[in-house]
């Protein structure tokens, strides 16, 4: 069975968008694929982080996965630093990764202009990330628009090992839903809805009460026009909500743009804020349940050894192929 991966970092609460650009695509394919979904807490570190609220995210992460519907009996779900052979596995890529290449990632650029005092391991994000793509011989990575340079990236790393040190890693390709692969925040629409924004008026936490989801959502930023069209250049406001809707209620937006012929945008964003409300107060209930029942570290505790023994295979076949062994 081929194998998809993917993960999320908790760099602040899960949003509607890291649902409808990762969770829900994964949600998608756990039947068709062994799957793998991690939280990428290593790739936190590279800015800033609380410990006490980054440990405590860590746990919220894993409880949302399966609470979303992610089931831990079709997928290996588990922490990435507790997978010691990754950073091993990660270093060994950079060796054979040029400057240059990292370098030019768009979000590398973006967050080194934002802080003069980056980290190295901003730099060494996407190769962190080949190597957790790399390592279990994940064929499809399911992700929202702004990883997919990311994943290219991974694909190169891999091809250019391939063919130095001879066969190792399956060459991966990012998987990028037709709807939703960017959503963005709901008062500035042209910027994607981000777990470390500022203002939360914006974003929709999936722990966000509903009530208070539904008024986000009609206070929504859209434009003066009062029709339901697609139109993410001149109408980014009201194409995001018809992207949400889209993935929530598992409709097209022509179908959308038909049902809201003639409708005034208060109609709508009513529609988009039910249909969302109660589809993250399901969720939330899910996940207060699975909170009480104590499972979680079991869970974990299967998809860590699963995961680091593919890892382990796969780092001493590396340092083999390198050159880096006893033998
Ligand atoms: P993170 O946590 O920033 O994003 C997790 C996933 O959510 C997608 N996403 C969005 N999709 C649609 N609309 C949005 N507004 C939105 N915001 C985020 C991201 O594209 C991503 O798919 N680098 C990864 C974490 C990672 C990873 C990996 C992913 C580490 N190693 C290996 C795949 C494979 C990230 O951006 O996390």
């Amino acid at each position: 069975m081929k194998r998809i991966l993917t993960g999320l970092k908790p760099t602040g609460e899960i949003t509607l968008g890291n649902y409808i650009g990762a969770i829900k695509q994964m949600l998608k394919l756990q039947d068709e694929y062994e799957s793998f979904i991690f939280v990428a807490d290593l790739h936190a570190l590279t800015i800033p982080q609380n410990p006490d609220e980054l440990r405590d995210r860590i746990k919220k992460f894993i409880g949302m996965y399966i609470a979303c519907g992610l089931d831990p009996k079709k997928n290996t779900i588990y922490i990435q630093s507790e997978n010691e052979f990754i950073p091993g596995i990660s270093y060994l890529l950079e060796c054979t990764c040029p400057y240059g290449e990292a370098s030019r990632m768009i979000q590398f650029k973006e967050k080194s202009k934002q802080n003069a005092n980056f980290s190295v391991g901003l730099l060494t994000y996407p190769i962190l990330m080949a190597a957790d793509i790399l390592y279990c011989d994940a064929c499809f990575v399911p992700v929202g628009i702004d990883q997919k340079q990311h994943v290219e990236l991974a694909r190169n790393i891999a091809e250019r090992f391939n063919n130095r040190y001879g066969k190792t890693f399956v060459l991966p390709d990012a998987l990028i839903s037709e709807v939703g692969t960017k959503i963005k925040d709901l008062k500035d629409p042209s910027k994607k809805m981000s777990k470390t924004e500022e203002n939360p008026q914006g974003v929709i936490s999936m722990f966000d009460d509903p009530e208070e989801i539904k008024k986000k959502i009609m206070k929504a930023t859209t434009d003066s026009d009062n029709t339901i069209k697609y139109d993410p250049e001149n109408k980014p406001g009201i194409s995001n909500l018809m992207n949400i809707l889209s993935v929530l209620a598992n409709i097209s937006i022509s179908k959308i743009e038909e049902k809201f012929q003639g409708c005034g945008y208060g109609e709508f964003k009513k529609e988009v804020a039910e249909v969302t409300a109660t589809e993250i107060a399901k969720i939330q209930k899910k996940y207060e349940e699975l909170i009480k029942s104590g499972i979680l570290d079991s869970i974990l505790d299967e998809g860590i050894s699963k995961s680091r023994s593919l890892a382990q295979a796969k780092y001493q076949e590396m340092r083999k192929k390198m050159g880096v062994t006893r033998l």
